[in-house]
């Protein structure tokens, strides 16, 4: 296992949730943390609780930002591309337009953008982690989208881990998480995720450190390629 201190890390979508609890425990490590997200607000605020990672706003759509990001950033140790990066929607495949369904995988699209920009960058003892979703191997009414956009990104992490090794390629796919992802349910939050927790084995579900700490793990194993690390309470048992 590597140690993170003194290394370069680079969050994409790292200013909430997972993202955010990733470049947090990075720089706790001793790693330099670059973390990045859409939203001037959010930046604002991590950059003031969190005053030595270097937050900045960028989009993970945009690629001349993403390269700039990188070449600025210079020798890159370890990326992660976690942003959510797109509108999904919640239905049967049946009832959702083509376009509904396409947008999903803007979020598939952010991740090569990250890919094709950022590995140039990373030195040959570093890796590229992408954050996915339990939904490509546990598909519930409604998730085809999300589902198929996860098993792109599992797809993807496999190919790349074979043509950019000795760099490595790992995903991590967390299970439910609170997180923002859940904001919309106001007041009923804390019910509804404590409904949903019930019916996963782990009797609850789970934290952003809880996944974070897989992140790191995917950066600090130096003989992990090409793996999915699932971090779900158990929720892919039959
Ligand atoms: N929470 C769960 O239950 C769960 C389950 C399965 C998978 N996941 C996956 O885990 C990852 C992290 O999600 P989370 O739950 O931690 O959600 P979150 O708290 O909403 O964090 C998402 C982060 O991504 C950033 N982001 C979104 N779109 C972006 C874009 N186009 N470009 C750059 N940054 C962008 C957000 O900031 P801005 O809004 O400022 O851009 C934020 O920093 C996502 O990929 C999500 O799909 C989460």
């Amino acid at each position: 296992m590597s140690s993170l201190k003194g290394q370069n890390v680079v969050v994409i979508g790292g200013t909430s949730g997972i993202g955010l609890a990733a470049a947090i425990m990075a720089h706790a490590e001793g790693a330099s943390v670059w973390a990045v997200s859409r939203s001037e607000d959010k930046v604002a605020q991590c950059q003031s609780d969190n005053p030595d990672i270097q937050f900045g706003q960028l989009d993970i759509h945009d690629t001349a930002g993403l390269s700039a990001l990188f070449a600025e950033v210079g020798e890159i140790d370890h990326i992660v591309a976690n942003a959510t990066g797109a509108n999904r929607t919640n239905a049967p495949f049946m009832e959702q337009t083509d376009e509904q369904f396409r947008a999903a995988f803007e979020k598939f699209w952010g991740y090569t953008n990250v890919a094709r920009q950022g590995i140039p960058h990373v030195k040959q003892t570093g890796s590229l982690t992408f954050v996915s979703g339990f939904p490509a191997r546990k598909c519930n009414v409604g998730m085809s989208s999300i589902s198929c956009t996860g098993c792109a990104v599992e797809g993807l992490t496999r190919a790349l881990a074979l043509e950019v090794a000795p760099i490595r390629v790992n995903v991590v796919a967390p299970g439910i998480i609170d997180t923002a992802t859940f904001a919309a349910l106001g007041d009923n939050r804390e019910h509804v995720l404590e409904q949903i927790g019930q019916g996963i084995p782990l009797g609850r579900v789970g934290q952003s450190d809880e996944v974070a700490g897989s992140i790191l793990h995917a950066m600090r194993n130096t003989y992990m390629s090409g793996a999915t690390l699932d971090v779900g309470g158990g929720n892919l048992l039959p």
